[in-house]
Parts: structure tokens; C-alpha cells; sequence
């Protein structure tokens, strides 16, 4: 196949010789949020990526990118169908559609010969997640998942001391994670993940496939064998309701500058979860005045509900427990409305243990020492945290799907889609078990 550029690679072939020359070329699947964030490695990395092109229905969207990328009319699309049927004119693609969209889009750019870096969670069920994983292997294309935490220098460090074998083998594991009182209002009851019966995701599998990945990551090689897991929505419901609240914060509520989850205070007070709130009045303007995000709070935004008069049904909170085949138990807690954001680990091994919070930069190693008065030492290990989202994965994540596609030695965070689907799997099983109130067997 000839490029625009006038090289030659055949359909279906990636051409990994060409591409240790040259810069990857990449589409954007998805003009939102994620894609850009993944695509702005191009800017600082140009001899690495090359945006070729975007598929985004959303004109206002695709302008944005087209504008950002330079690119030529011709290379932006309306749909997968409309790349599909022209020449081809990337080797990849970032595919950042929302979750229900993520299998059905990916399918047909694998038969049509794209190696694919594709958000969480990999898709809304196991059978889709399976129909991937099958289509992936038989046509011999990669997958690769944004499980950006896997690259986060916090879990990247600790991962690469289990190999060590600093504590031995893994016992025990306790992850949590706790998303913060505004993040939960804004993105799980208010916001776009806040129906699995729309969106297709859990709140477990849309916030915390991350983490279940990371828990199976961490025991790689064992399998998880069964799952159980309870949890629901119990605060953010209509009967919660403040004495007196009204349904729309900036129309009808006297609880408007006092109430914690205020969209007032929250959207144009303190500019929280912009990207997300302010999605619907893009066409309006990319940087939208007070006026008309006021207008819009007031209005038809969603964002302006209140959070106990919104239609969220996925949970607030959710415990799992997993036993995997060599006896290793593991407890995972989702906990919303937290005060303090943070993702929390402590993982217990024959001779030793791993504590720590990732936001905090660093972790503690413990061994039983039998001449210290309390019984062990420790060691603090301090890691690389950026201001970049998720302890710093997220470019690093791009840098390793770009070597794995030049054919590269990958890092030791780099995940297969078969080993990808693990976590899933796991957090499938707990959402059945937390309905059906029963272990599920993996
Ligand atoms: N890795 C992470 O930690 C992380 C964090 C947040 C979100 N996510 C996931 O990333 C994904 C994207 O989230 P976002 O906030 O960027 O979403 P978004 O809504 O901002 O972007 C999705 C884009 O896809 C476009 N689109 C819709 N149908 C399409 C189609 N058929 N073909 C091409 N494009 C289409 C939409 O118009 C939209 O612009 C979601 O699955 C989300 O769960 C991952």
C-alpha cells in the first residue's frame, strides 16, 4: 500500500523495519479527552509519533484536532467506515470512544490492519471483551490497553521489587481506592459514567479496572480463581435529599453557596472537571465565558442537577474479594466521596511488606527484624511522581506502545491484551457476585 508520504506497506502489515526509521503515524479514534492527552505526545515526541488523521462525528471535535494536527481535509473523518474505505494513512490508531463503543469501533479497524491503543475498560462485558481478544489473535494484530497505572513509577517500582522477590510470595493483597466527593458527584452521578443501563460500565469497571488489573498484575502468573464482592449506591439517592434542597443547584436551591456538592461552587467557582462539564457548549466557544456556562448550569446541562435528583444508577461504593489458585486472598475497596483522593496498597508476603499511597510519592518496605524493639526494619523507597494524571503514566504508556509497535524490547509494564483481560474478567465476576449474592468462580 503506498503512503501519502510515498513509502509502501502492504495492508494488514505494519511494516515494523520501516518504522524504526520513521515516526509512528497514528489516527485518532475519538477526538476527546483521552485521544488528545495520548496524541500531544506527537508535539514534544515528533520523530516518534505522527498524528495522520482523526475519525470524530463531532464536527466541533474533529475541526479541533484537524486545527491541532495540521491536517490536510481529506484526513479527517466522520466515521471508521469512511477511514476504512480510503487509502490507508497510519499504521495505528488511539482509539478514545467512550466504553460501549470501545469493541464495536476497534473490530473493524483490526480486520482492516491497525494496531490499536484502546482506552478502558476494554469493553461493557466479557463476551465482547472475548469476541476482542479472539479477533485480535486470529488476525495476529496488537491491542494495547490504556492501563496508564501500570507505567506510574509508584506500581512500576513495586512490581519490579515482587520480581526481586523483596517480600516473597505474595499472601495478601489490600488495594482501595478513594475517589474524591467532587469526582464522584461530577463524573459517577452527574456525569457520563453514571449509568451502567446507558453507558454500559460498572462504576467498578469505568473507575477501578485500573486497579483490579494492577491486583492481578501484581500475583502475574497466577490466576484469580474466585471472586465475591457487595456494595451499592447508598447516599446518592433521592431520599438522601437535604431538608429543603431543590433539583437544579443555580435554579432552584437556597442551599446553593453552602451545600458541599454545589455545581456553583464546584464548575465556576473552583473550575473542577472542566473537560467533562462543559463537553455540551463546545460549539458555543472552546473556552466558553461565565455567562454562558452559568446559562448552561442553569439550563440543560447536567452538571447543574442536583446530586440527589440526578438519574445515576451505578454504586457509590464496592468491596471485592478475590482468591486466586495458590491461596493468595486480595481485597479491593472502591470507596466514593472521600474527602482526600488517592489510590492506597498494602501487600502482605512470606518474608516481608509493601505499604503505600501512590500520591505520596513513595512506599515502605518492612522485613521482621528480630533485634529491633518493635520486631522489623523498613526501607522508604522514593519514586518519580509527576503532576501528569495517574502517578505519570500516561505518556509513558504511549512511549511503550510506540516500542512495542517499532518491534522493541517493551517494558516490564507493557500489557498484552490476553493478559489485559484478566483484570476484567475479575471485575465482571464481582459486579454478578455483588448482584447475585454469591462467589463467583473465574
Ligand atoms: N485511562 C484512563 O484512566 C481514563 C480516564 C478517563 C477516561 N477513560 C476512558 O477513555 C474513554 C474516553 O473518555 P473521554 O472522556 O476522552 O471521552 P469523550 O466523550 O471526551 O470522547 C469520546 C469521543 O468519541 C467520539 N465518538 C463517538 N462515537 C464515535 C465513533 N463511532 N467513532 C469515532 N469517535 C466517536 C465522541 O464524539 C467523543 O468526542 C472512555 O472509555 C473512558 O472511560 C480512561
Amino acid at each position: 500500500m503506498k503512503h501519502s508520504d510515498g513509502t509502501d506497506t502492504q495492508r494488514g502489515d505494519t511494516g515494523n523495519t520501516l518504522l524504526k526509521q520513521k515516526p509512528v503515524r497514528a489516527v485518532i479514534v475519538g477526538a476527546g479527552h483521552r485521544s488528545m492527552l495520548y496524541a500531544s505526545y506527537s508535539v514534544s515526541h515528533a520523530d516518534e509519533l505522527h498524528i495522520a488523521g482523526v475519525v470524530e462525528p463531532d464536527e466541533v471535535r474533529r475541526k479541533v484536532a484537524m486545527d491541532a494536527y495540521k491536517l490536510p481535509p481529506e484526513h479527517g473523518y466522520e466515521s471508521i467506515e469512511q477511514l476504512i474505505a480510503g487509502p490507508r494513512i497510519a499504521d495505528v490508531v488511539f482509539n478514545g470512544t467512550m466504553d460501549h463503543l470501545h469493541v464495536a469501533t476497534t473490530l473493524p479497524l483490526l480486520e482492516a490492519g491497525y494496531d490499536v491503543l484502546l482506552e478502558k475498560p476494554i469493553g461493557v462485558s466479557e463476551k465482547e471483551v472475548r469476541e476482542l481478544l479472539e479477533t485480535a489473535n486470529r488476525l495476529g494484530r496488537k491491542v494495547m490497553i490504556c492501563h496508564e497505572l501500570r507505567y506510574a513509577p509508584f506500581y512500576a517500582e513495586i512490581r519490579k521489587r515482587l520480581l526481586q522477590g523483596a517480600i516473597g510470595e505474595v499472601i495478601n493483597m489490600q488495594f482501595a481506592e478513594n475517589v474524591s466527593y467532587h469526582h464522584i458527584a461530577s463524573a459517577y452521578v452527574r456525569g457520563k459514567w453514571n449509568s451502567q443501563k446507558r453507558g454500559g460500565s460498572s462504576m467498578l469497571m469505568a473507575k477501578c479496572c485500573h486497579d483490579l488489573d494492577l491486583m492481578v498484575w501484581m500475583k502475574a502468573g497466577v490466576q484469580p480463581k474466585r471472586v465475591s464482592s457487595m456494595g451499592g449506591r447508598m447516599f446518592f439517592r433521592e431520599e438522601q435529599k437535604p431538608e429543603g434542597a431543590g433539583t437544579r443547584c443555580l435554579v432552584d436551591c437556597p442551599l446553593v453557596d453552602s451545600c458541599a456538592y454545589s455545581a456553583k461552587a464546584m464548575y465556576l467557582e473552583r473550575n473542577l472537571w472542566g473537560t467533562y462539564v462543559w463537553h455540551g457548549i463546545e460549539h458555543l466557544s472552546q473556552n466558553p465565558t461565565e455567562e454562558q456556562k452559568r446559562e448552561s448550569l442553569r439550563t440543560d446541562n447536567p452538571y447543574g442537577r442536583c446530586v440527589w435528583a440526578s438519574d445515576n444508577d451505578v454504586v457509590d461504593h464496592q468491596a471485592v474479594n478475590i482468591e486466586f489458585a495458590d491461596g493468595c486472598t486480595g481485597t479491593f475497596s472502591l470507596n466514593g466521596n472521600a474527602a482526600k483522593p488517592g489510590r492506597r496498597l498494602h501487600l502482605i508476603g512470606t518474608h516481608g511488606e509493601i505499604e503505600g499511597v501512590m500520591e505520596e510519592g513513595s512506599f515502605t518496605i518492612r522485613h521482621f527484624d528480630l533485634s529491633a524493639g518493635h520486631g522489623y526494619r523498613e526501607e522508604r523507597v522514593n519514586v518519580d511522581v509527576t503532576d501528569n494524571m495517574h502517578g505519570g503514566g500516561d505518556m509513558r504508556l504511549v512511549s511503550d506502545f510506540l516500542r512495542v509497535i517499532r518491534g522493541e524490547q517493551p517494558s516490564i509494564s507493557t500489557t498484552t491484551l490476553a493478559d489485559s483481560v484478566n483484570g476484567h474478567f475479575v471485575g465482571f465476576a464481582a459486579d454478578r457476585s455483588r448482584v447475585e449474592q454469591q462467589w463467583v468462580q473465574l
